[in-house]
């Protein structure tokens, strides 16, 4: 995806948040990602990955409390298109926006949950 469509597409939001890194509070910084950061990167998942409790349908895997490396190879998992099958597909395009710094924030915060 070039510079041009992941601006379309996405998230203004994801680079507004770039050039706001005093939103990011010193406790949610992990050597991994800012799970703060990561909470507001990340705002369609709890649709879906609710991290304040179980997931929204029984058979989506449950974010809140795994390893941060583990979801991190997992989310690229589905981007490099290692994990096959419609609810991959759905899982790619979720993230098909977020930098590789997004999806460390966005670990960092699924796994302090
Ligand atoms: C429409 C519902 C939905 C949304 C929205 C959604 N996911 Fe998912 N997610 C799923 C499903 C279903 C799976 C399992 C897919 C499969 O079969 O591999 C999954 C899998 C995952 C996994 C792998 C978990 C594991 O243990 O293997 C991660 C990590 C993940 N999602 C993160 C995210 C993030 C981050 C977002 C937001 C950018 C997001 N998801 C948005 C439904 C969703």
């Amino acid at each position: 995806m070039n510079i041009f469509s992941k601006v379309i597409t996405g998230l203004t939001f994801s680079l507004a948040l770039g050039s706001a890194p005093a939103l990011a509070s010193q406790e949610s910084t992990t050597p991994f990602g800012d799970a703060k950061l990561g909470e507001m990167k990340a705002p369609s998942c709890v649709f879906c990955h609710n991290p304040n409790g179980a997931p929204s349908q029984a058979s989506y895997p449950n974010l809140n409390g795994q390893d941060p490396l583990y979801l991190f190879n997992a989310m690229n998992a589905y981007l490099n298109d290692e994990r096959s099958g419609a609810m991959a597909a759905l899982m790619k395009a979720q993230l098909q926006n977020l930098t590789e710094q997004d999806l460390r924030d966005v670990a960092a915060f699924y796994s302090s949950k």
